[in-house]
């Protein structure tokens, strides 16, 4: 077998290898009184694994939320439903720990498994619920088992209690049964840890999806992840995106203390300005560091030299000029119009929010502009988080492959983004300040985007 990173074909991949992170222990300090009993589910039976107690802060906080917040959630067994196209198990491999609606926040990522390599530093900085969706048609199906497995027995144990994994596949590449057991029980929790990961053993033309010829269907599994979260708060976000530590508990914090912007007809979103850093880089802890590497130029906004404006939150420039604070608040607030027409932001948000339009696959690209077209449409103020941030997988991408190996589906997806624009507008209403693409008649273009 030829042990080699699989990376030349990645979906927003660079060439080199997994960053490393250092490992951190909760650091929370755990004060007093309340017991949190956590549930373990496995197959066969139920125990009660005890953690640190809360601290009287936090359990005020979960009680005012508690009050304020009810969830609606999908079932929390393994099931299998049908999406569009697709045939969906939920719940496929779930993570030991349950959340309370409104204990934590979720963070939603699609991918498949040769992503799962950042599962560990991403649940390291996370430190909460993550909620996966893995493509897996056909045999792909039998090495992303492999691949879950590995990720929760040969890494970080936190990777176990935190993350659930579903799973999905095209009507048309449902993958084998062995041994006549229907395959939705044929996960083996084990893994020889001295064997490598099944990413650094296979390339991408060992994959079933390549050798099909499958596209990337993105957006579905963006929204089989979403859907999937447990908590009342969800972080749409991706595998690759690495957050700022402790920021579920300031989150928390900061919405008790502004439940105005969470009332039931708000439309509002919470955005974490995102960068990327050079390949050999740490990741920066915090608004500090990162202010550090911006300076000395080891980070940048991301996606600067492919599409800025896409990337460019509310009133960027000042975000980095501005020093850190202990207190995560609203730096600054806008809408998705003038010089932010295009801003395709990351953001915490609930169920309310409108999914993502799973016509589009990742090959296509502009698989994200369509929801967010639509919130513009739909009136959302996006505030801009002021201390929280998110970080690529180090390594600076400048060019996006697929408009060299994909054209044909840019183009396709082009003229599709043009139909679905106009079915916007009937479903929601026009709004002329909205757009699709970068109209220099609605708002001329700075000279200096960055
Ligand atoms: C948690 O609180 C309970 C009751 O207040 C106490 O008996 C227990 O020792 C505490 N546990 C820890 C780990 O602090
Ligand atoms: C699968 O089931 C069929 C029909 O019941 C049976 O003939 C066959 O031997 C089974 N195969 C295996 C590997 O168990
Ligand atoms: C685990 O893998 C190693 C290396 O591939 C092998 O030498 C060893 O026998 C395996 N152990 C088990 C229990 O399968
Ligand atoms: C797909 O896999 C089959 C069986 O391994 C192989 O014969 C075929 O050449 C592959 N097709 C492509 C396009 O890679
Ligand atoms: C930011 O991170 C750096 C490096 O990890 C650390 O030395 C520093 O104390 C942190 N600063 C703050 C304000 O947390
Ligand atoms: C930039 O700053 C970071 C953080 O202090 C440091 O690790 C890195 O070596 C610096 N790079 C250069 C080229 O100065
Ligand atoms: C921001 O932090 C830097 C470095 O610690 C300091 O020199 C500067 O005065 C601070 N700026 C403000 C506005 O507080
Ligand atoms: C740009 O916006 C103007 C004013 O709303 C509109 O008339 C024009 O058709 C738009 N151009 C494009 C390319 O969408």
């Amino acid at each position: 077998m030829v042990f080699r990173k699989v990376r030349e074909n990645g979906f927003y991949c660079f060439l080199g290898g997994c960053m490393a992170t250092s490992l951190y222990f909760l650091s929370m300090s755990y004060s007093t009184t309340y017991e949190r009993q956590i549930t373990l589910h496995s197959l066969q039976n139920q125990e009660v694994l005890r953690l640190p107690n809360i601290t009287s802060d936090e359990r005020s906080i979960q009680i005012k939320l508690e009050q304020e917040f009810t969830c609606y959630n999908l079932p929390d067994y393994k099931f299998i439903t049908q999406r569009g196209q697709y045939y969906v198990i939920y719940n496929f491999v779930q993570a030991d720990r349950k959340f309370g609606c409104t204990e934590s926040i979720t963070l939603t990522s699609p991918g498949d498994y040769r992503f799962l390599d950042n599962v560990e530093p991403l649940v390291e900085r996370w430190r909460g619920p993550v909620s996966i969706a893995l493509y897996c048609p056909g045999y792909d199906f039998y090495t992303t088992m492999e691949a879950i497995a590995y990720v929760r027995h040969c890494q970080n144990s936190l990777i176990k209690e935190m993350v659930s994994f579903h799973l999905f596949f095209d009507l048309e590449h449902v993958p084998e049964a062995k041994m006549n057991i229907s395959i939705q029980y044929t996960y083996n929790d084990h893994y020889n840890c001295s064997a490598p990961p099944p990413w650094e053993i296979l390339t991408d033309d060992d994959t079933y999806k390549t050798n099909q010829s499958l596209l990337y269907p993105i957006n579905v599994a963006r929204n089989i992840a979403k859907l999937a979260a447990r908590t009342y708060f969800v972080f749409p976000s991706d595998i690759e995106l690495y957050p700022t530590r402790n920021f579920i508990e300031q989150f928390l914090v900061f919405v008790k203390e502004n439940m105005n912007l969470f009332g039931a007809n708000t439309r509002n979103a919470f955005v974490l300005p995102i960068f990327e850093v050079l390949e050999n880089q740490d990741v920066p802890e915090n608004k500090t560091m990162l202010k550090i590497m911006l300076k000395n130029k080891t980070a940048i906004l991301f996606h600067q030299r492919m599409c800025a404006v896409c990337h460019k939150v509310i009133d960027g420039d000042k975000w980095i000029l501005q020093n850190e604070t202990k207190k995560l608040e609203i730096f600054s607030v806008g809408k998705r119009q003038g010089q932010y027409m295009v801003w395709e932001p990351f953001f915490v948000c609930t169920q309310n929010e409108p999914l993502w339009d799973e016509r589009l696959t990742w090959e296509g690209q502009r698989n994200k502009m369509i929801q967010a077209y639509t919130m513009c449409i739909m009136d959302y103020n996006f505030y801009v988080l002021n201390n929280a941030f998110l970080i690529h997988k180090p390594g600076i991408k400048k060019e996006k492959v697929q408009l060299k190996r994909f054209n044909k589906e840019v183009t396709k997806s082009n003229k599709l983004s043009v139909l679905i624009t106009e079915e916007i507008q009937k479903l929601y209403g026009r709004n002329e300040y909205c757009t699709m693409v970068y109209n220099t008649t609605l708002n001329k273009p700075k000279k200096k985007i960055g």
